[in-house]
C-alpha cells in the first residue's frame, strides 16, 4: 500500500446524510420530508424503494459508531432531518428529535470522533412544500434560519463544525425540472429555467442566513462552511495556455458561477447572468450581502470534473466531451477524474480568489457493483483504486501549500442513493439491507491502513 503524508492534524473521516441511513421516519415525533413523499410517487425511485427503514442506523447508531472507531476514523460528518426537529418546518421544536442528536454527538465523542453536522441534506419538511413551494418561496430561507437557530442553540454546546447546506443544485436544479421529471424532490415542474435559478438564489439565501443565525446562537466559537459539489475544470495539459482556459472556464461551468462564486466572491459571475439574459433569478438589494458571509471553511464534494483545452476562437477555451470509453464507476456521472481534486481546490484558492478559505473534501467515493463472496467478504479492489488515486491528488494540492484540511469518505454505509434506492452501493462497508448486517469492505481495511500510516512531512 502507498502511504500518504498529509499534515499531522489532517481529519480523515467519513460521511453519511441522515435520510440515506437513518430509517425510523415516524418515530419520536419525524414528520414527513419531502424525500418521503417524492418515494411515494410511483416510478420516481428505482425498485419503488425509499429510506423508510435504510440502514436503521437510528436504532443502531451506537454500533455504527463503534465501527468507525475499530477504523481509526476520527471525523464525522452527518446531517440532522430538519422533520425531526422542527416537524412542521417552522413553529414548535420537538426535543425527542435533538435528543436523538444528542445521543449521537454524545456517542461519537465518547469514541473520540469529532462531529460535523450538515443542517441540510435535502429531507426539507412536507409541510413547507405545501404551504409554499419549498424552495420557491423566499420564506424558505428564514424558516431555515429558524430551524439552525433552533438546533444550534440546543447542541452547539457539542458541536463546533457546522456545514449549512449540501449541494445547492441537486435539490434545486434536480427538484425543480423544467419540461422533464426532476430526478430529486420535490419534483415539482416549474415553467421557466427563471423560477429554477429563483430556487438555488433562495438556498444561497437560506445558506447566508443561516450563517448569521448560527453566529448568533452558537455559545462556542465554531467553524461554519458551506458544501457544494461544483464542477472542476481540468487543464487537459498542465501548460499556462491550457491552465488559463481551464480558470477562465471554472466560473462559468454548470452551476459554478451561479451558485460557488457568489457564496464565496459576492457576484452572480457576469457572464453567466449574461448568458441567462430574462432567465436569471431576481436578486433583491442586499441578497448579495447575505448570501456572501465570512465562512471558516469550504466543504467540497468531489466526485468528477470536466477537460479543458485552450482555443483560438471565441470564448478561448473549450469543454471537452468524454470519450465513450472513458472509465466510469457505477453510475452515470461518476467518471473517473482525480485530477478534478486538485483542480477544485486549486480553482476555489486561486481563481475564486479565496486562499485564505481552508477546505475539506466533504465527500469522495465511488458506487461499485460489489458482492459478496462464500467468506462473506467483498473485495472491493475497484473501489480501493478510485479512492487511492483521488488522495493523491488531495495529497499534491496539500504538498503544493493549497489550505486542504482534511477528507471525508463517502460513505460509511452503503445507504439509500436517492433516484437509484438501494441499487447503488457507495459505502466502504457493505449493508446487508435482509439483516443489518455491517460488512467492512476490503476499501475500509484499506482506509483505516491509509488513516494509521500517513507520515505527515515535518513542515516548520
Ligand atoms: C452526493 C450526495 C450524497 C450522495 C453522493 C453519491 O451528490 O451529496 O448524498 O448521494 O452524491
Amino acid at each position: 500500500m502507498r502511504r500518504f503524508s498529509f499534515p499531522a492534524d489532517f481529519a480523515w473521516g467519513a460521511a453519511t446524510a441522515a435520510y440515506q441511513i437513518e430509517g425510523a421516519v415516524d418515530q419520536d415525533g419525524r414528520k414527513p420530508s419531502v424525500w418521503d413523499s417524492f418515494c411515494n410517487l410511483p416510478g420516481r425511485i428505482l425498485n419503488g424503494d425509499s429510506g423508510a427503514v435504510a440502514c436503521d442506523h437510528y436504532h443502531r447508531y451506537e454500533s455504527d459508531i463503534a465501527l468507525m472507531a475499530a477504523l481509526g476514523i476520527k471525523h464525522y460528518r452527518f446531517s440532522l432531518a430538519w422533520s425531526r426537529i422542527v416537524p412542521e418546518g417552522r413553529g414548535s421544536v420537538n426535543e425527542a428529535g435533538v435528543d436523538f442528536y444528542r445521543r449521537l454527538v454524545d456517542c461519537l465523542q465518547a469514541h473520540g470522533i469529532t462531529p460535523h453536522a450538515t443542517l441540510f441534506h435535502w429531507d426539507s419538511p412536507q409541510a413547507l412544500d405545501d404551504r409554499y413551494g419549498s424552495w420557491q418561496s423566499r420564506e424558505m430561507a428564514q424558516d431555515f434560519a429558524d430551524y439552525a437557530s433552533a438546533i444550534v442553540s440546543r447542541l452547539g454546546d457539542r458541536i463546533q463544525h457546522w456545514m449549512t447546506i449540501n449541494e445547492i443544485v441537486c435539490f434545486t436544479h434536480l427538484g425543480y425540472g423544467v419540461n422533464e421529471l426532476p430526478p430529486h424532490a420535490p419534483g415539482t415542474i416549474v415553467p421557466s429555467l427563471k423560477q429554477v435559478w429563483q430556487t438555488s438564489h433562495h438556498a444561497l439565501l437560506a445558506h447566508g442566513m443561516a450563517c448569521q443565525a448560527i453566529r448568533a446562537a452558537t455559545p462556542q466559537p465554531c467553524s461554519i462552511a458551506l458544501v457544494d459539489n461544483f464542477l472542476p475544470t481540468i487543464p487537459i495539459v498542465e501548460t499556462p495556455e491550457h491552465i488559463a482556459a481551464a480558470q477562465q472556464a471554472f466560473p462559468i461551468c454548470g452551476t459554478n458561477g451561479g451558485i460557488v462564486a457568489p457564496a464565496l466572491t459576492g457576484v452572480y459571475h457576469p457572464t453567466l447572468l449574461e448568458q441567462l439574459g430574462e432567465n436569471a433569478p431576481d436578486i433583491q438589494a442586499n441578497d448579495l450581502k447575505i448570501i456572501h458571509q465570512p465562512l471558516d471553511a469550504f466543504g467540497f464534494n468531489n466526485y468528477s470534473g470536466v477537460y479543458v483545452r485552450a482555443c483560438d476562437q471565441s470564448p478561448g477555451y473549450e469543454i471537452l466531451a468524454f470519450p465513450t470509453t472513458y472509465p466510469k464507476m457505477q453510475m452515470p456521472w461518476l467518471w473517473i477524474c482525480p485530477d478534478s481534486t486538485y483542480w477544485g481546490i486549486r480553482h476555489l484558492s486561486e481563481t475564486l480568489d479565496r486562499p485564505d478559505l481552508p477546505i475539506y473534501i466533504t465527500e469522495n467515493g465511488c458506487a461499485a457493483a460489489d458482492q459478496v463472496n462464500g467468506k462473506r467478504e467483498v473485495i472491493d479492489t475497484d473501489r480501493i483504486l478510485f479512492l487511492q488515486l483521488y488522495l493523491q491528488a488531495a495529497q499534491r494540492a496539500s504538498q503544493e501549500g493549497y489550505p486542504l484540511k482534511g477528507y471525508f469518505v463517502w460513505s460509511l454505509l452503503d445507504n439509500f442513493e436517492w433516484a437509484w434506492g438501494y441499487d447503488r452501493r457507495f459505502g466502504i462497508t457493505y449493508v446487508d439491507y435482509a439483516t443489518q448486517q455491517r460488512i467492512p469492505k476490503t476499501s475500509a481495511q484499506w482506509y483505516a491502513a491509509c488513516i494509521r500510516a500517513n507520515t505527515p512531512i515535518e513542515t516548520e
